[in-house]
């Protein structure tokens, strides 16, 4: 495997961005900019897009260790069930956060910053027996990459649709995450408290959109919600149970941590705090840890609800860290080392690839035919 990414392929090839993440779409991979593309998917794009690559391959230490992790298959006997990871996704206004605030019983609506959520929440809420995690994401059409990050990392994605509004740009966009990500889609119809809203007229738009409701014969759950009075909410959170207990989400809680960054900043006297998510294993305080171009060792954690410090979080814990030596790019995977130099020298390869904002393992020649496209 080569560690090429999005980002570095597009550099070679001199490929736009969005042009290469749109045939990856199309291919029904959803990726990040910092998302590594192997070797036979990078021969595919480059076909596809009628761009003449070289491709070698170079086995660095990276990629023995951290694909080593990533292919690690656990026994069925290690694997024990894990908390669905559930995104809301939506246009902006429609009513994610304050579904999410009536689910979890706080109100994080009310604090924004003019209303409009700018950061990527996740939560680990325990509901009964069991626990959810949810992820909040921003609707305004400028946090694209966010909502694509939720996408990502979720099992469940909660399509939240004003019952007033119906169907808009980023319903839209949200709904080819969700395609591309491959999990069920419940449709949360929002706001179904507002007077004269037709409900109909926004199921034919789902339907329009292949996601006909399970009323009208198709394979879509549409709980009418409305979080402002609380109908519809123990539905929806029926619903999902129901979705997890189907699928069986498992991990194995043994191994150590592998996940996700979601966003990270760098906080003057705190140092470094990395909002992540444990997609399997255990992370611990004290964990070796390497995160795209940064590493370092896990100091503290924090619940991001209760804001409380933890000294493990288990899979589908979303915690706040700090101990990382820089901000890791969102979307960076991070794994679990056992040795804090090899963790130095992984994240340095890394950084100092960006830095030099060339790529290892691929090169490039243009041809002529891409030269005149370009
Ligand atoms: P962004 O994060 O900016 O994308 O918005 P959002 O989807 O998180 O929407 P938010 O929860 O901030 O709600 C936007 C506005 O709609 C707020 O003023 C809410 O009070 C209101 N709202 C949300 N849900 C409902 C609902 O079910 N009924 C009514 N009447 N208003 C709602
Ligand atoms: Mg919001």
């Amino acid at each position: 495997e080569l560690p090429c990414t999005v980002r570095s392929f597009c550099e070679a090839a001199g490929v736009a961005v969005p042009d290469l993440m749109k045939t990856l779409m199309g291919m029904g991979m959803m990726l990040n900019i910092n998302a590594d593309i192997d070797l036979e998917t990078a021969e595919l794009v480059a076909t596809e897009l009628g761009v003449d690559i070289e491709l070698k391959a170079s086995e660095t230490l990276e990629d023995e260790l951290i694909t080593q992790i990533e292919e690690h298959e656990d026994e069925a006997e290690s694997l024990v069930a894990r908390a669905p990871i559930v995104t809301f996704l939506g246009h902006v206004d429609h009513g994610k956060t304050s579904l999410l605030d009536n689910l979890i019983g706080i109100n994080v609506v009310k604090g924004e910053a003019g209303g409009i959520t700018q950061h990527i929440r996740a939560y680990k809420v325990p509901k009964g027996d069991r626990a959810v995690t949810f992820v909040d994401t921003p609707g305004h059409e400028a946090f694209t990459e966010m909502r694509a990050r939720g996408a990502n990392v979720t099992d469940i994605a909660v399509l939240v649709v004003a019952a007033d509004d119906g169907i808009m740009p980023q319903t839209e966009e949200a709904i080819s995450h969700a395609k591309a990500a491959n999990v069920p889609i419940v449709v949360a119809l929002n706001k179904i408290d507002l007077e004269g809203v037709d409900a109909n007229r926004v199921m034919t738009q789902l339907t329009e959109h292949q996601l006909t409701p399970s009323e009208w014969g198709g394979d879509v759950e549409v709980v009418r919600t409305s979080a402002t009075t609380g109908e519809g909410m123990d539905e929806l959170l029926e619903t999902l149970l129901t979705i997890a207990e189907l699928n069986e989400y498992s991990a194995n809680p043994k191994r150590s941590a592998l996940g996700v960054c979601l966003e990270s900043e760098q906080h003057g006297d705190r140092g470094v705090v990395a909002k992540v998510v444990v997609q399997n294993g255990t992370l611990r305080v004290g964990d070796i840890l390497v995160c795209g171009p940064a590493h370092g060792r896990v100091r503290a954690m924090k619940d991001t609800l209760t804001g409380k410090a933890i000294k493990e979080a288990g899979p589908s814990t979303p915690v706040s860290l700090f101990g990382l030596d820089k901000p890791p790019g969102a979307g960076d995977r991070f794994h679990v080392l056992s040795d804090i130099t090899q963790a130095r020298e992984i994240a340095g390869s890394r950084d100092d690839e960006s830095s030099r904002q060339s790529l290892s393992g691929i090169t490039t020649k243009v041809s002529f035919d891409n030269f005149q496209e370009m």
